[in-house]
């Protein structure tokens, strides 16, 4: 069910539930303002409680003190939020994510959160009121989508954000719901198996939320595709049974406005194709869809947002399968802009099938591009599995995309994009080939798609194979598809909305 969300205007002690949430600041053993009703309430417990150094405040400590009927609500929860001067949106987000973690396994059907010392910050509530709204959402997510044994529903059915002034608090509270409920879509269409995510139900769920968000939906099927000359997704899709899809969303009519570009990488499965993966390296290939999910995210807040900026979302979406007909090591194919690519390893096909994707998007008028791809397993051996690699040009771009990342709690770092690299994807008989090999996989990846991409077009390419996936359960968030990009794109597309973006 639904976490169902409410904001009061009453002091948060005075609202009764199954426990009152509040945070704790590390370094600070006088009784913060805001729980000092409570502690009054309590005979000082609070109190106690940080002048013996039980709860030091340190982030993601955990503290619950039962209350006996001195609150209306029968538990405190304390959470450690690190120093009061650290406190980002991205951790706020965290740690409501943690409270509700706990509540549901605590069976806890009702949470007050005192909201007061978050709208009293000087860097304002407001962002921080959508993190923490859209992080107790990421929170409710769970992975467990097909089990029908033993199924534990979510105990948490409300949260009560509470304290005065609350009537400020709405909208930032509702961005948040859309938020959260967006980054929960899209890992949900990242934890669908691939029987269960074809290109074509894949490509009628981008339809439907076309609809429900007005935008101008254009889903390009197999026919049309060859009708255009799409012939590098097409060669990818040559293995499968399934038919290949290309995606495309509009959002915004703004005259003089930019248009940002949103190129996701949509493969539903990847074997490899007949340069087959093996078993442990196949065996997550359900999500490197995760590009085009995060893309399909984003649009749904951008469509409920409406920030003044225009945007055009394109995802090319197919599997890579060894089929009778499936593309071969050694074949060239044509893409759309008519640029050849020589096919030296299958399982390179996220690049190729990009190639095509990239093209469309400025076809469509983008002026500024970022692609979102789970492209490289050297991407995650450089960075691991809580950064982002980021490579694109000019350098103004590439910072506003990474500030957009930092700014929403998604970490990025950028790799170089070396000149003396080229040879490594350089083919004898065509004009590029699609492997550059291992050593600076990453880059070669990044290399081969600026080949599609316009020297005069700002572009920023997201390598997520490490971040678009987490192997176990944290505080904050269940294991599984992160939703990784949802946030990042949407604060992008906003502060293009407000300033003009070079
Ligand atoms: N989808 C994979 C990349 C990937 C690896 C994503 C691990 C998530 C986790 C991609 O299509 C791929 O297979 N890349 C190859 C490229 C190589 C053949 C040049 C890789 O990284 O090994
Ligand atoms: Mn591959
Ligand atoms: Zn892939």
């Amino acid at each position: 069910m639904a976490l169902s969300l409410s904001v009061r205007r009453d002091e948060p002690e005075t609202v009764s539930g199954d426990a009152l949430f509040q945070f704790l600041f590390e370094g600070e053993t006088d009784l913060p303002a805001a729980l000092s009703g409570a502690d009054t309430r309590l005979n000082g417990a609070i109190s106690e409680l940080l002048s013996s150094g039980e709860a030091k405040g340190k982030l993601h400590e955990a503290t619950t003190l039962h209350t006996s009927g001195a609150l209306p609500t029968r538990r405190l929860l304390l959470l450690g939020a690190g120093k009061r001067d650290d406190l980002t949106p991205d951790r706020v987000s965290r740690l409501f994510g943690q409270a509700v973690r706990i509540a549901n396994r605590k069976g806890w059907t009702t949470l007050i959160a005192g909201i007061s010392t978050l709208s009293a910050l000087p860097d304002a509530g407001s962002e921080l009121l959508r993190a923490a709204v859209s992080g107790a959402l990421v929170g409710m997510g769970r992975g467990d989508l097909y089990k029908t044994q033993e199924v534990k529903p979510d105990a948490l059915e409300t949260l009560i954000l509470s304290g005065p002034n609350s009537d400020a608090w709405q909208a930032d509270v509702d961005a948040g719901v859309t938020l959260g409920e967006a980054i929960n879509f899209a890992r949900e269409l990242v934890t669908r198996p691939a029987a269960d995510l074809t290109p074509t139900i894949l490509a009628e769920r981008a339809r439907a939320l076309g609809e429900e968000m007005g935008f101008e939906t254009t889903i390009l099927d197999k026919a049309a595709l060859e009708e255009m000359g799409a012939g590098a997704l097409l060669a990818v899709a040559r293995g499968s049974v399934q038919e290949p899809r290309m995606i495309r969303l509009r959002y915004g009519a703004f005259p003089g406005k930019p248009t940002l570009g949103i190129v996701g990488k949509g493969i539903t499965f990847d074997s490899g194709g007949l340069c087959i993966k093996n078993a442990d390296n196949m065996l997550d290939m359900k999500t490197d869809m995760s590009g085009a999910a995060a893309t399909l995210g984003a649009m749904k807040v951008i469509g409920a947002l409406r920030p003044e900026v225009n945007v055009v979302a394109v995802c090319p979406i197919t599997e890579n399968m060894t089929g009778a007909a499936a593309y071969k090591p050694g074949d060239v194919v044509t893409a759309l802009n008519g640029k050849t690519i020589e096919i030296l390893n299958t399982d390179a096909e996220g690049r190729v099938v990009l190639a095509d994707a990239l093209t469309y998007a400025q076809q469509s008028g983008a002026t500024h591009l970022v692609d979102l791809a789970t492209l490289t397993g050297a991407c995650v051996i450089a960075l691991g599995h809580s950064c982002t690699g980021v490579m694109g040009g000019p350098q103004e771009w590439v910072e506003r995309v990474i500030a957009a990342g930092n700014a929403s709690g998604e970490p990025m770092w950028q790799l170089p994009l070396m000149d003396e690299y080229k040879e490594q994807i350089k083919s004898d008989i065509a004009d590029v080939e699609n492997s550059g090999g291992r050593p600076a996989g990453a880059q070669t990846g990044a290399l081969l798609l600026r080949e599609f991409v316009d020297d005069a077009i700002p572009w920023a390419h997201l390598d997520i194979a490490g971040t678009a996936s987490a192997s176990a359960d944290t505080k904050y968030r269940a294991k599984g598809a992160t939703g990784v990009g949802v946030r990042s794109l949407v604060r992008l597309a906003e502060t293009m909305a407000t300033d003009s973006p070079e």
